[in-house]
């Protein structure tokens, strides 16, 4: 069944003279509205996972629209709701931004009926973002299990675009099964760039896989890490951090110089609602991306 979105009226004007910064989190109390776009194109990359680009629909807005690796938008569905969901486009793309999302309930499931040219609402970009810059100049592991490719890909994109700023790259992915990876038409572009290591796991094979079969912590045995010189941004599962951050710690590689993309249950995105927070940390916006070693003295994050 496919839904036609009707056009809706619930979206402020607001002054778009001022740059706005939304890691602060005074100026975000007072900010609140939503961009007027629609989905101008959709990709199925599995059973369950969709790629969206989505065009906000006014020139000037789109223009002024900017957005760092990591941060997220709250994506909303006239009649419906609005849902969190991890921008998964390149930060130097202007025309639109991608969302890559899975089918998991009410709100995600009638964004997977959608057509092209569906009207839908975006707050945002919210939430804190991966240290690029201070990542300048070492070596970068990019690691993602399953949906945590969504995420990573706006960070991939970003040291892919910026290569000579870089060392060693290795991006790493795994998921259950094959039939699970994210943008697999992808995988042969980013490992024809210049120097960049990519490997991909699966834990259970089929027939048509001829790949590494194994945990994602596998990926890392032929891996070596210099302590001072080396970030990684884990993204996916948190059970996976345990895993994966813990494997890179045994490696030598400090907490601090881990990043990760913490997702909570949320509502307003920006500070106001309580829904998403971890003792007195807010998840929306002294998050989602985290440094491994705040994460490991936040209770319960994991
Ligand atoms: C910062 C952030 C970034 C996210 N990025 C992405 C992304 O890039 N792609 C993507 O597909 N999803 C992402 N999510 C998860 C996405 O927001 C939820 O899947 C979505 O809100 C479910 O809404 P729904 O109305 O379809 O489901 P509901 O009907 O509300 O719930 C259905 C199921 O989804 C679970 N669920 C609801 N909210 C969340 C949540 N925040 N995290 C995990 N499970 C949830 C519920 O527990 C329930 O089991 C992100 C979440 C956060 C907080
Ligand atoms: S989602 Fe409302 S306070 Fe974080």
């Amino acid at each position: 069944m496919s839904i036609e979105f009707q056009p809706y009226d619930i979206i402020k004007d607001t002054d778009m003279t001022q740059p706005i910064d939304f890691n602060q989190r005074n100026k975000l109390k007072s900010v609140d509205r939503a961009f007027k776009a629609e989905i101008t194109n959709i990709i199925r990359l599995t059973d369950m996972e969709k790629l969206f680009q989505i065009r906000i629909v006014d020139d000037a807005e789109r223009q002024r629209f900017t957005f760092l690796p990591g941060q997220f938008v709250m994506l909303q569905v006239p009649g419906y709701g609005e849902v969190p969901i991890s921008i998964s486009s390149s930060p130097s793309a202007k025309g639109h931004i991608e969302l890559c999302i899975r089918k998991a309930g009410v709100v995600t499931n009638v964004l997977h009926n959608a057509r092209r040219g569906a009207k839908v609402g975006i707050r945002g970009p919210f939430g804190t973002h991966f240290p690029m810059v201070q990542m300048h100049g070492s070596d970068v592991l990019l690691i993602a299990g399953g949906l945590g490719l969504a995420p990573l890909r706006a960070p991939m994109f970003y040291v892919i675009e910026n290569r000579v700023s870089f060392k060693d790259v290795h991006i790493l992915y795994g998921t259950r099964q094959p039939d699970q990876l994210l943008f697999r038409y992808q995988y042969e572009e980013w490992s024809l760039i210049d120097d960049i290591n990519l490997q991909i796991i699966v834990e259970r094979p089929d027939a048509t896989w001829a790949g590494r079969v194994g945990l994602i912590t596998k990926l890392l045995d032929n891996i070596t890490i210099h302590p001072e010189k080396t970030y990684a941004i884990v993204c996916g599962p948190p059970v996976m951090f345990k895993f994966v951050c813990g494997r890179l710690n045994q490696m030598g590689l400090p907490m601090h110089r881990m990043f990760v993309s913490l997702e909570r249950r949320m509502h307003c995105g920006m500070g106001k609602c309580c829904r998403c927070n971890i003792g007195s940390t807010y998840t929306c916006i002294d998050g989602p991306v985290f440094d491994y070693w705040s994460v490991m003295n936040l209770k319960e994050a994991i």
